[in-house]
């Protein structure tokens, strides 16, 4: 059997696309234009990378873009100041701190600044905690994403033995949450789970999430299941940096039913889902109704 390959770049430009079509009605009928305020401190080469995509995509969806750009030795309560200022900031719908942050600032307490409505990435604690309990909620990007791809991919996930292969805050645990959301019966697995490879067996949805490049081998994926890479690992292979994810693709295409690329999968998903997270902070802010298919 060859596993049907999950096009996650196809997906993620058909949500853009969704996403600017709303826009574009939310200018015209309502004269609002969703905004995202980016805040990067510091000169993190790949923080800069995704900072610009963020902020190019946002253009891109017909959205307003703002970028701020601190020097790495800004203290904390400039930013806090400055994130106090995009609080309060009428046109500002989603507020994203890129992480990681310089040592000297603590990421919780800028997180836990950020207005719980504006925060496009899901990570305050009030949105943790309202995802934890099945309340509405912004949820994070990344998992957020997975679950679009797996409800294209297989309609109601009711029932189905989900395992989640990790368990960070920002992927691990919300992915479980969502997961449990959509009736999963749901198992967090994680590096010191004994015989990883025999819970993973069980799964019919296999979200691997860990940061160890192509652990999860073809021999531990059930027969049919569904896979989604979230992993993004740089190898030395042949003399040449490759990008490779958490799962053995060739072996592991073998035996699935489906399964995401790496890359071409998940990643290109997490943008998509940050602008429908921002397009969401704005229709609520403004008391109107929520775009289908892009929430939890
Ligand atoms: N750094 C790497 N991924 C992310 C993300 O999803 N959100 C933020 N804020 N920082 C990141």
């Amino acid at each position: 059997m060859s596993a049907k390959i999950i096009d996650g770049k196809a997906f993620a430009a058909d949500v853009r696309a969704r996403i600017a079509g709303h826009v574009a009605r939310l200018k015209e009928e309502n004269g609002i234009t969703p905004g995202l305020a980016v805040v990067l401190v510091g000169e993190d080469p790949a923080s800069e990378v995704y900072v610009r995509s963020k902020g190019k995509a946002t253009i891109e969806a017909g959205m307003n873009s703002w970028e701020h750009k601190l020097p790495a030795d800004t203290p904390e309560a400039e930013l806090l100041a400055l994130i106090e200022r995009l609080n309060g900031d009428r046109r500002v719908h989603g507020i994203l701190v890129q992480l990681p942050l310089p040592k000297h600032l603590d990421a919780d307490l800028v997180i836990n600044a950020i207005d719980p409505a504006k925060d496009v990435d899901g990570f305050h604690i009030s949105n943790v905690g309202l995802l934890g309990t099945g309340q509405k909620a912004m949820v994070p990007c990344t998992p957020l994403g997975c679950l679009m791809l797996l409800r294209d991919q297989l309609g109601s996930l009711a029932g189905l033995e989900a395992v989640v292969v990790g368990r960070s805050n920002i992927v691990g645990k919300p992915m479980a949450q969502l997961l449990l959301g959509d009736n999963c019966t749901v198992t967090i697995a994680h590096s010191r789970t004994r015989d990883l490879a025999a819970v993973c067996r069980r799964a019919d949805i296999l979200v691997a999430a860990v940061g160890r490049p192509e652990m999860i081998a073809g021999d531990w994926i059930k027969p049919g299941a569904t896979v989604i890479d979230v992993g993004i690992n740089r190898v030395e292979r042949d003399g040449r940096t490759r990008l490779v994810g958490d799962v053995d693709f060739a072996g592991c295409a073998k035996v699935a039913g489906a399964i995401t690329p790496v890359p071409g999968g998940v990643g290109p998903m997490t943008i998509a889902c940050l602008l429908a997270n921002t397009l969401t902070a704005c229709c609520r802010a403004n008391g109107l109704a929520e775009p289908e298919g892009l929430t939890a």
